[in-house]
């Protein structure tokens, strides 16, 4: 019996010796370990062996046992590092390498007025309504009041779609973001329209214009609209809430002027300088030499874009803006050149 354990052993370490992967290391266990292995055989029949045998062969059994499972152990670590091994030199991952840099984004210069502008109105209790880029003529003109072949349209020459319209309702890209003017009162007069609700919004986005491109104009550019329509509104709330909005993006002392100026859409209609910072009033190119740069337009709403909007101008008034970011931001960091916001050179938007 001690020689067949011997035997057992030996054919067992040997066939081992063979293995080279895991599922063969498996079968291996089954084979010399399993149920039905030899070595479990002789544990069966134990029992039945002359009384003075049995102690010498129960204690080589278990030898020969503690053996095969601690060189199955050895095995199966062997197998793990040779296949660490294989995939360390098929793969070749050097996890010593230093990380490849994130590149971290940032706003646009553009993008970063346009949030401080919403910032500064919310303070104030206005909501930020979005307009569509594409417009109708109707839209962007004829409902705040520039008639077809209006003069005023002089000033907007826009870019139009190649798309199927109505005669004299073209598809064009706005002009302006003063169309959403309609569009957000039409909206908040549809929810009540025997007793609109008042409006106070400001409509930030992109504009297009089919402009020579200098230093100072741009065929895109963004603007703020801003709309306060409800009962009592004066001419002095538009005053005061504008004041009030250049002393927060310009600083406590900033000095500014209202200007008589023409819009169809407001009557009266103003315009809003404030006194140039680049050169500090004494006239240089971004001022066009006269000391004060023009922030934005604005007036109370003209009685017909009123009621274009579904709001009574009997019972209903209200003021509006429009401003450009970018020529904010040109004040702000003294930028000379309005082609650099969507020149796209990275070592002038870093700056930001
Ligand atoms: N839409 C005008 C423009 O682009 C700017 C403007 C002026 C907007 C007066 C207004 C306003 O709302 O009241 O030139």
């Amino acid at each position: 019996m001690l020689a067949t354990l011997d035997d057992i052993e030996k054919v067992a370490i040997s066939a081992l010796k063979e293995v080279q992967d895991e599922s063969a290391l498996e079968a291996w266990r089954v084979a010399h370990l399993g149920r039905s292995a030899p070595l479990m055989d002789v544990f069966d029949h134990l029992g039945g062996l002359p009384k003075d045998e049995r102690p010498a062969i129960g204690r080589r059994a278990n030898e020969v046992k503690r053996r095969l499972e601690a060189a199955l152990l050895e095995k199966a670590e062997d197998l793990r590092q040779a296949a660490l091994t294989r995939s360390l030199q098929a793969e070749r991952l050097d996890v010593s390498l230093p990380g490849r840099p994130m590149a971290r984004g940032r706003l646009h210069p553009s993008t970063q007025t346009q949030r401080q502008i919403a910032h500064i109105f919310a303070e104030m209790g206005f909501q930020v309504y979005l307009s569509r880029d594409v417009e109708t003529d109707e839209y962007n003109f004829q409902l705040l009041n520039f008639p077809p072949h209006h003069p005023a349209r002089e000033m907007q020459d826009s870019f139009y779609l190649d798309a199927p319209h109505e005669m004299d309702n073209p598809f064009l890209l706005r002009t302006h973001t003063s169309p959403g003017q309609i569009r957000a009162m039409r909206e908040f007069a549809a929810t009540n329209p025997d007793n609109p609700p008042p409006v106070r919004i400001i409509l930030p986005g992109m504009c297009y214009r089919y402009e020579q491109i200098t230093a100072r104009s741009e065929s895109q550019f963004t603007q703020v609209e801003g709309l306060a329509v409800g009962k009592d509104i004066t001419f002095s709330d538009l005053k005061g809430t504008l004041s009030d909005f250049a002393r927060r993006i310009f600083g406590e002392n900033v000095r500014t002027r209202f200007r008589a100026s023409h819009f169809p859409f407001t009557e009266p209609s103003a315009e809003m300088d404030v006194e140039c910072f680049v050169c500090g009033g004494t006239g240089c190119a971004v001022c066009k030499r006269t000391g004060w740069l023009e922030i934005l337009g604005c007036g109370m709403v003209h009685p017909v874009v009123l009621r274009n909007g579904g709001y009574d101008p009997q019972k209903y008034s209200g003021y509006a803006f429009g401003m450009g970011p970018e020529r904010i931001t040109i004040l702000r960091y003294r930028i000379d050149d309005i082609r650099n916001f969507w020149a796209n050179d990275l070592r002038f938007l870093r700056q930001f």
